[in-house]
């Protein structure tokens, strides 16, 4: 069986393990509940429920710890940049209050299950910190300094971080966590499997059937579930209106091996222009130059750009892995987990971690641990998905003009070439051949993959990205691989293939 990965094939995360050999699902599978999507956020609920009791099912469509579990920078922390000073701008001190109890709260569960399933995967305690680049940050550092202690992190202001260049100023939270990312959820998955639970690999979960039981169909069969989470990242189903309020964002990170000490820990600049930076072994890791989805400039420009930030910086010896993923971004700045709609009793949800998602997937999975269960939570109402924040209001409307326009735009947008014999080896280009546009990929080969560019989520159409040599969608973060075969959601079904 050829199961796809969901993201760039050179992430550093995913070139060291091996690959999980999780079966398809085949036959009809009934069990308490059913969570979709494997990454940290479906495996690590998965296992709380299976430890409370239940029988579960997790459905990956991929593998286990490959979505954007495996394409990160793989810090676990409760300082996350500049965060709480925007949800307390937003929501209020006692809503990033709870932001910040539930992101130490992660850290703590992700050293302990990994301790308790003894997975191994290069956790280390480090201090995180958030840094002024220049003199215009220092503001931004020392407001996230006072906000995260007033919201009970045991941060402090210094002068210093170990980088070798100046900081301004900084923030520091000690012992947080960094991880090998998919060596840890392949673990989860580990302990998930077994005693009446399971683990499906290459199973694509297409539809769900509220109800009593809910009836999920799916690549392979069916599933029938007492309960069903939707951990697939973005969320699968249209209800719920999420895509009109997530909005996804894409970012790059580079390897280098360096000589000379690497830096030992989390650190993270408070500007726009975000340097993300973490040591691995004698890699050194940086990550950086976010985007709107499907928006600007050619990727290998951002990957360049890391690059430079990293050789002005250290003596890099060699560049070895480059790799990028998207991240779904709430308009209001909260992660959206709970209940999918107001009146689901049976399906729940969680996305929208804004690139903090190793965290708040982890504590994702402890609120919705309790809401299955039936039991009220603390966090419950700061990340209730039905929430209407006024306040960003007019961010929602900016998003959701973005999407009209790109619906509409790109419709009347030209066509780069009339023939498929014009597209040159290893690129890709819109061809208007009399029957409409096509997307054309010619591969080194000298073979060319023709799809229909229409996204067979909302119809929105696909635009090339040459780094990860898929078709993006810019609404909401579909992503194709050149032959039409979905890599990423909210889509379920391929881009119509053409004729070559
Ligand atoms: C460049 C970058 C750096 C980041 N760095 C950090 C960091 O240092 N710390 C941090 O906390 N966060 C970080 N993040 C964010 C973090 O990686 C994500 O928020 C987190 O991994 C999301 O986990 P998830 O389980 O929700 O999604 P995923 O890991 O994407 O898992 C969802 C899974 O669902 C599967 N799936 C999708 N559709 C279906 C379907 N229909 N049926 C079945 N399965 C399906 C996918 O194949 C996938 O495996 C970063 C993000 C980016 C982009
Ligand atoms: S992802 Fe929604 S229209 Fe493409």
């Amino acid at each position: 069986m050829t199961v796809p990965t969901v993201s760039a094939a050179e992430s550093l995360w995913l070139d060291r393990v091996s690959p999980t050999t999780y079966p398809a699902q085949r036959d009809a599978v009934q069990v308490d509940i059913a969570v979709l999507g494997g990454g940290i956020t479906g495996l690590t609920t998965a296992l709380l429920l299976k430890r409370d009791g239940a029988r579960v099912a997790v459905l990956e469509a991929a593998r286990v710890g490959t979505g954007a579990t495996g394409c990160n920078t793989g810090k676990v922390s409760a300082l996350q940049s500049t965060i709480l000073s925007t949800i307390r701008g937003r929501h209020g001190a006692e809503k990033a209050k709870v932001y910040a109890e539930a992101s130490l709260a992660a850290v703590e569960l992700v050293a302990k299950l990994s301790a308790d399933e003894g997975i191994s995967c290069d956790l280390d305690r480090r201090p995180a910190f958030t840094y002024a680049a220049d003199d215009t940050e220092i503001g931004a550092v020392e407001r996230e300094a006072q906000v995260a202690g007033a919201a009970g992190l045991g941060v402090r202001l210094v002068d210093s971080v170990d980088l070798p260049y100046p900081v301004a100023a900084a923030v520091r939270l000690d012992d947080q966590v960094e991880l090998q990312p998919t060596a840890y959820t392949q673990g989860l998955a580990a302990a998930v499997e077994g005693e009446g639970s399971f683990v499906f690999e290459g199973t694509r979960a297409l539809s769900v059937e509220g109800g009593s039981p809910c009836r999920i169909r799916t690549s392979g069969a069916t599933v029938t579930a007492g309960q069903v989470v939707d951990a697939t990242h973005y969320p699968l189903l249209d209800r719920g209106l999420y895509f009109a309020r997530l909005e996804p964002m894409r970012s790059y990170c580079i390897a280098a091996r360096i000589r000379g000490a690497p830096p030992q820990g989390l650190s993270i600049s408070a500007g726009s222009t975000t340097r993300s930076i973490r040591s691995y072994g004698d890699l050194l890791i940086v990550g950086g130059e976010g985007h709107e989805t499907g928006a600007g400039e050619a990727s290998r420009a951002r990957y360049d750009r890391l690059e430079q930030f990293a050789r002005r910086h250290w003596d890099v010896d060699a560049v070895t892995h480059r790799w990028s993923a998207q991240d779904p971004v709430p308009y209001d700045d909260l992660p959206v987990v709970g209940r999918y709609t107001p009146r689901s009793s049976r399906l729940f949800v969680a996305s929208g971690f804004m690139k903090w998602g190793l965290t708040g997937g982890t504590s994702a999975a402890m609120l919705l641990r309790d809401l299955l269960g039936g039991r009220d939570h603390p966090w419950a109402s700061t990340f209730d998905p039905n929430r209407i924040t006024l306040r960003a209001v007019p961010r929602l409307a900016q998003i959701n003009a973005k999407v009209g326009l790109d619906l509409v735009g790109d419709r009347v947008r030209p066509a780069q070439t009339r023939s498929q014999v014009d597209v040159p080896r290893g690129e890709a280009r819109v061809v208007r051949d009399g029957r409409g546009k096509t997307g054309v990929y010619r591969d080194e080969g000298g073979e060319a993959h023709a799809v229909s560019l229409r996204c067979t989520h909302l119809g929105c159409l696909v635009r090339f990205n040459a780094a990860e040599r898929s078709w993006d969608c810019p609404c909401h973060g579909s992503r194709f691989d050149v032959d039409g075969a979905v890599l990423e959601g909210p889509a379920t079904e391929p881009l119509e293939r053409k004729k070559t």
